[in-house]
């Protein structure tokens, strides 16, 4: 059945992947703690290929995998190991092409693969700016950015993605193509059909182009590298500059782990004699900025210093990711609590005899910590599952930024009302009703 298919596929699309060992390169996540398996693998080139793919895999019954650059931290890009219906793996990669630039609206329109990278050089070079910005930029796709609703380090300035997302082109289940992308700027007629492909993680559909609200550039800005005692007073570090009126572009934060790491990965000197606790990280508008922080703050308004300064920062993920097999959560809860929330979990890991090493970094402003884990086996959710609860608890969320995936799907119910997830099933089986797309991954199958 499926070389048939493979044939079939063959006459619609230029690159059809059917050797193993090719494959395998695309069904490990980042990680590597997710690992799937695909019977073949396409890589289409516009959405009317997307189409011919879609009705096809529909007619053999064959699920359909969606990936964009792979840089997804929660197994949602790769396909399940164990799946009863073939899969055929969707690369939108090869969506690469710049499709308009609007000067007087502000805004691109570009193929779903098209890396973040790409777009913030584009933009640059004709006077404007890209609202996000995240360390996976050379790979993650505009795609995969709508399908996750990523954050970053602007979030606190420019929100997150879905702030940014002016149309959406998508191909559905049924081979039909949704699409807002040419609609005018004001459109108030009812349901926005389209935003609800932001978040939905590949489940609705597969997106093919997006438009994108641009911004224009921040002329110059200061940069403060502030070492800190705890986690909340990196917080009322925070609290301090946000009441001085400071037009704030990043906070974010490092802890003495994750820094240790970061060094010795990315082979980066320390900043401080006596490494702190947590290292802060503030960026904001204006050059030569003063601060009233702690006399070791390090301040730059040189662009090379600056980007100097954010390696430590942009490291942190892969760092934790070459230090082993990692357990990586990302969780949210409120701004002033973070402090709090942040020794709780320190004192809850500390007592997993399990828990071999573990520490956090973040999004400062959003609330936002990334928790890493190393010690438990790879399957092993015992101890997500405690740091999730613990989320609950403070009333926060499961997932900040980087979706629910394969990784969290069973603890949706924890921070989300069941009618949320009942509704959520609704709007799955109205867009989806033969769970073609991305089965398993956000809800249960
Ligand atoms: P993939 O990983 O390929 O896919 C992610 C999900 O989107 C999957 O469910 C997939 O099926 C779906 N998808 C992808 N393309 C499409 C499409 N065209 N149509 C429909 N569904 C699609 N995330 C943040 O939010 N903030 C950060 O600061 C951040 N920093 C990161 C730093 C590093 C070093 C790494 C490795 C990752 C980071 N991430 C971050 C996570 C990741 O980069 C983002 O989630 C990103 O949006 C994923 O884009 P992608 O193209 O790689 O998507
Ligand atoms: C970061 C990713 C992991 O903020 O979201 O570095
Ligand atoms: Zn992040």
């Amino acid at each position: 059945m499926t070389s048939a298919l493979n044939l079939a596929l063959a006459k619609i699309v230029p690159s059809v992947i059917t050797d193993k060992d090719l494959i395998a390169s695309y069904t490990s996540d980042w990680t590597g703690r997710f690992n799937g398996k695909a019977d073949v693998v396409v890589r289409p080139q516009n959405a009317a290929q997307i189409t011919e793919v879609v009705l096809l895999c529909k007619k053999f019954g064959v699920a359909i995998q969606i990936q964009g650059g792979n840089t997804g931290l929660v197994g949602g890009s790769v396909p399940p190991p164990n799946s009863l219906r073939p899969i055929c793996l969707m690369s939108t990669s090869s969506l690469n092409s710049i499709l308009d630039f609007d000067v007087v609206t502000g805004h691109i329109t570009v193929g779903a693969g098209v890396s973040v990278a790409q777009v913030q050089s584009t933009v640059r070079a004709r006077g404007w700016e890209f609202p996000i910005d995240l360390a996976s930029r050379e790979s993650a796709t505009i795609g995969g950015l709508v399908a996750t609703n990523a954050g970053g380090i602007r979030v606190c300035a420019f929100g997150m993605t879905k702030q940014s997302v002016a149309g959406i082109e998508m191909v559905l289940a049924d081979g039909q193509v949704i699409s807002n992308l040419t609609s005018p700027l004001k459109d108030n007629t009812g349901y926005p059909i389209s935003d609800l492909a932001v978040g939905a993680e590949g489940t609705l559909g597969i997106i093919t182009a997006v438009r994108m609200k641009l911004i224009r550039p921040t002329l110059s800005s200061t940069l403060f590298v502030i070492p800190c005692d705890s986690v909340q007073l990196a917080y009322e570090t925070l609290l301090s500059v946000q009441k001085a009126g400071h037009n704030l572009l990043a906070a974010e934060y490092v802890d003495a782990k994750s820094m240790q790491l970061i060094m010795s990965y990315s082979q980066l000197r320390p900043l401080w004699p006596v490494p702190p606790n947590v290292t802060v990280f503030i960026e904001v508008a204006g050059s030569n900025i003063q601060l009233d922080a702690d006399p070791r703050a390090l301040g730059t308004s040189n662009a090379g210093e600056m980007r100097n300064f954010w390696k430590y920062r942009e490291a942190a993920s892969d760092s934790w990711t070459a230090a082993g097999k990692v357990h990586k959560l990302d969780v949210s809860v409120a701004v002033d609590q973070i402090g709090t929330f942040e020794s709780k979990l320190s004192a809850m890991l500390s007592n997993f005899e399990i828990v071999t090493s573990y520490g956090s970094f973040g999004h400062l402003a959003d609330g936002n910590l990334h928790i890493e884990i190393v010690g438990p086996a790879q399957d092993d959710y015992e101890i997500d599952k405690s740091v999730l609860e613990l989320v609950a608890k403070f009333n926060g969320s499961i997932s900040a930024e980087h979706g629910i995936g394969r990784a969290k799907r069973e603890y949706l119910g924890l921070t989300r009302d069941a009618i949320d997830i009942e509704l959520m099933k609704k709007i799955k089986e109205v867009f989806d009703p033969e769970k073609l797309f991305n089965p398993g991954v956000l809800l249960p199958d």
